[in-house]
Order: C-alpha cells, then sequence, then structure tokens
C-alpha cells in the first residue's frame, strides 16, 4: 500500500491527479490529509481514498506536495503523523517557491533526506514536480529496472573565464545529457543532474546548475559519494586560462591568452571511487572505436559512447546523434536516431552490465 501525505501549498491541486494515476497502475493507495491541506483540496477530490489513520503498514510514503515544514521534520526524524511506516520506501515531491528552495537551511535539509536515502521528486523550475512526473518516478522506482539506482549525469558544456566578461565555451546545448537523464527517471533511478549552462531544466532530477570545470568537478565529487552511476555527457573543456583577468580587457590593449589544461573530472571520480559505474563520452574527427577503446582503458571507464564530430547534423548543437557504445565485451552501433533513442541504448548497456557485476 502506498500511503499518499498531502501537505498545504498549491502542489495539492495536482495531488487527487497522483492518487488517482496510481491507483489506475494498479496501487493501492490511501491519502491523509495533512493539517492545512484542506484550504488546498477536500476529502471529495480522492475518491473515497481519504483516511484518518492508515489500514495498515505501508510498503512506501509518498508526501506529495511536501511543505518546506515537512521537509525539515522528515529531515530531523520528527513527527509527521504517520506511526508504523518503518522500511517503507519514502519519495517526497517538494513544493517549494524559488526564494525557499535557495535557503540553505531548506538546501540542506533535502541533502539530509537523500543521504537518508528518501527519493526526491524534485521541480528544478521551482514549484512541486507535474502529477505525471511524480507518478513515472514512483512507477520507475517500484517496478522499473533501475529503481532504487542513483544516477549523476552531466549535462551542457563548461565555461572558462577569460576576464570579467569573456569566456572560452563549446557548441554543447545540453540534450543529450537532459535525455540520458529523463529516460534514467523514467526507468526508476533517482536523477541529479550537474548542468553546465543549459537553459531549461528538466523536471523530476535534482538540478545543480554549475559554470566551470572545477565547479563542475567539486559538485561531481560530492555527489558521487552516494551515487551508483556517473553519466559524464557534458562537454567539458581540455583547457582553461592560465590566468582569470578580473577585469574587461580593452581593445586597444590586445589579448593574449595562455592555456592551460584542466583536471580530468572522469578520471579523478574514477580514482576515488572504484565501484562508481561511469560512463564516458568522446567526441571524435575520425574513428569513434578506436579513441572510444583508448579512452576506455585511459580513463578506466565502464562504457565509452563515441561519435564521429566530423559527420554533419549529428552530436553538437543537433537533435539526433549517431554513435558506438562501446564496452569491454563489445561494440553496439547506434545509427542516426533521436536522442531519446540513443539514451535508451546507453542505459540499456549500463542496465545488463550493472546486472552482470551483481551475478559475479
Ligand atoms: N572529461 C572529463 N574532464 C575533462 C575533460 C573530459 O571528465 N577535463 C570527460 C568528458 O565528459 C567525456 C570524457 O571525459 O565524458 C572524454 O572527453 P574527451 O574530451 O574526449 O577526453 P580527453 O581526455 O580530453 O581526450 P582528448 O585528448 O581526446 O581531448
Amino acid at each position: 500500500m502506498i500511503l499518499h501525505s498531502v501537505g498545504p501549498g498549491p502542489g495539492a491541486l495536482a495531488a487527487p491527479a497522483i492518487s488517482r494515476e496510481l491507483r489506475g497502475a494498479g496501487c493501492d493507495v490511501e491519502v491523509i490529509l495533512e493539517p492545512g491541506a484542506r484550504s488546498f483540496v477536500g476529502p471529495a477530490a480522492f475518491d473515497g481514498a481519504v483516511v484518518d489513520k492508515p489500514s495498515r503498514p505501508p510498503d512506501a510514503l509518498l508526501f506529495a506536495p511536501a511543505s518546506s515544514g515537512t521537509v525539515a521534520r522528515l529531515a530531523h526524524g520528527m513527527d509527521t503523523g504517520l506511526a508504523n511506516a518503518d522500511g517503507a520506501a519514502a519519495f517526497v515531491a517538494p513544493d517549494l517557491d524559488a526564494a525557499t528552495a535557495r535557503h540553505h537551511a531548506v538546501r540542506e535539509n533535502l541533502r539530509l533526506l537523500r543521504d537518508d536515502g528518501i527519493r526526491l521528486i524534485e521541480n528544478p523550475d521551482g514549484g512541486m514536480a507535474a502529477a505525471g512526473v511524480a507518478v513515472a518516478a514512483i512507477l520507475g522506482w517500484l517496478g522499473g529496472p533501475l529503481g532504487g539506482v542513483r544516477v549523476v549525469v552531466t549535462a551542457g558544456g563548461t565555461r572558462e573565464p577569460i576576464d570579467s566578461v569573456r569566456f572560452v565555451g563549446n557548441r554543447s546545448s545540453g540534450r543529450m545529457g537532459l535525455a540520458v537523464a529523463r529516460e534514467a527517471l523514467r526507468l526508476g533511478a533517482e536523477v541529479s543532474v550537474v548542468a553546465a549552462n543549459v537553459e531549461r531544466a528538466e523536471p523530476g532530477t535534482g538540478w545543480f546548475p554549475v559554470e566551470t570545470v572545477q565547479e563542475m568537478k567539486d559538485t561531481v565529487m560530492d555527489l558521487a559519494e552516494d551515487a551508483d552511476a556517473l553519466i559524464m555527457a557534458a562537454a567539458v573543456s581540455d583547457f582553461t586560462p592560465a590566468e582569470r583577468l578580473s577585469e574587461k580587457v580593452r581593445r586597444r590593449d590586445g589579448l593574449k591568452v595562455e592555456f592551460v589544461p584542466t583536471d580530468d573530472i572522469l578520471a579523478a571520480v574514477r580514482a576515488s571511487h572504484p565501484d562508481l559505474f561511469v560512463v564516458g563520452f568522446a567526441a571524435t574527427h575520425g574513428d569513434p572505436v578506436a579513441d572510444a577503446r583508448e579512452k576506455l582503458r585511459s580513463k578506466g571507464a565502464d562504457i565509452i559512447v563515441g561519435n564521429d564530430i566530423s559527420q554533419a547534423g549529428i552530436g553538437f548543437a543537433t537533435e539526433e546523434n549517431e554513435v558506438y557504445v562501446v564496452g569491454e565485451s563489445g561494440v553496439t552501433f547506434v545509427p542516426q536516431t533521436s536522442k531519446t533513442e540513443v539514451a535508451r541504448v546507453i542505459l540499456d548497456a549500463m542496465i545488463s552490465m550493472m546486472c552482470k557485476e551483481r551475478r559475479e
């Protein structure tokens, strides 16, 4: 049984749809209206599912919407009004406005929940995640092949500052990384996205915006502590200016920039987290398979996804891609197709390799 606790907040208006869709998918759902929730939604909207007390210990708890108060109570082990829920899987869909979501105490509480194994269903744009996103996350978690797996995805392209207004960047749009994040969510994973200069946030994911290689490295290292898999889809700058000028350089002064190599994030994470499943990407001019095989070894990745960027219409800043998914045991060619389809093949390869590792 899923016990759905509905808190006060605008997200409560979407709560009946969540309960209804879960029941439609065959789940047994009982609903508790938290004090204050009735100002937003009444019991009649839940088709008789509202109870005063759960009829039995639940298998899963869902707090949707969860106010900042509920998030704080859960994070600090305070009474949430739900006894007998030990051992139940817990899902929290916070309903926070942008200012509340930025508050350091709230961010810390969300981190505590994540560390406790509670599955957060967030909306990076503020407010509660849409009903469909919450339902997909719960159903995926309960029955999907990546249920219970924590995946970190990097997306977009880093920017290295030259002076106060200029940077060295690349043309990555973030679409490949977001497609991987979306598909991993659909398969039940808990997904965190480390997003370098990506315009649109992906609903349902933990969203960690960064700008530079160093920021991406710090964030990835932090998230890797609790992750099962890392998928490095971002285009990470290989070079950074040797010095960053604090003011805007004038045209008349001219500009010469010396570059030094950046830290290799993938290799650093692999060295400190030998059990993490790591997927890297390699954009190559020419034979992608040879380069991918070489990087598989040199970086210690489990899979390298190679593509030939000399071909027009695939890869950077386009809707489609054509890749070779290269692992120790072989190569899968994915002819030109949508990035969503490419993401599915990559995740399928990852799932079968992770299952094999578990069996061995
Ligand atoms: N990568 C990384 N840190 C960097 C550069 C790249 O973690 N500083 C990751 C990328 O996200 C990608 C993989 O490493 O998943 C391969 O990136 P690529 O630029 O092809 O690798 P390099 O080691 O920089 O090799 P090359 O000599 O081809 O530039």
